[in-house]
């Protein structure tokens, strides 16, 4: 078989919540002409409850073995943007599948931008009660190994907006085809 070039792979997007993984997928959608799929979106259509809901009724866990269902599932695909739940690289498991089929993009951000993003937002449980500066930075600390180790390339979204984090996302990708 022939060897899969970089330029086949899929674009997993991942990193903190509110890193603008969604926005940035949805434009990338547009700029390349690809699929584009969401990790969380795929486990509410499965379960048919929001992420919010699984977590109440089942615990974290839960949500963890169906995420990595999830990404199981997509081993096959290719040409997709992959837009990851922010906890989806602190399993190995879904590390290691992702990067048979994907270049990983890390998205990166201050904890003083994410809050901003994400301070009215009442879909992230493992926010809830811990919308502030300290608690986001403090989670970011503890998960900044495994997101880097993951990343094939790690792009800052601070002050940019999403047309200039796609932008600069696609011409470095380009640089490793
Ligand atoms: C989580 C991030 C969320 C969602 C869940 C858990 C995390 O996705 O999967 O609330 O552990 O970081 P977003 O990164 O899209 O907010």
């Amino acid at each position: 078989m022939e060897k899969e070039t970089e330029k086949e792979k899929n674009i997993a997007l991942i990193g903190f919540m509110g890193v603008g993984k969604s926005a940035v997928s949805r434009r990338l959608k547009a700029l390349l002409s690809m699929e584009e799929l969401e990790t969380d979106a795929m486990v509410v259509a499965a379960e048919g409850m929001e992420i919010g809901d699984i977590f109440a009724k089942y615990g974290e866990e839960y949500f963890r073995r169906r995420e990595r269902d999830v990404i199981q599932s997509l081993e096959n695909r290719r040409g997709v943007i992959i837009s990851c739940g922010g906890g989806v690289v602190m399993r190995e498991e879904n590390v290691e599948n992702l990067k048979k089929s994907s270049r990983i993009v890390l998205l990166t951000a201050e904890p003083e931008t994410i809050l901003e993003r994400v301070k009215h937002s009442q879909e992230r449980p493992l926010l809830n009660g811990h919308m502030n500066v300290e608690y986001i930075g403090e989670l970011m600390e503890k998960r900044r190994e495994k997101y880097e180790a993951a990343a094939d390339l790690i792009v800052s979204t601070d002050k940019k907006t999403v047309n200039q984090v796609c932008e600069e996302l696609i011409q470095r990708l380009r640089e490793t085809d």
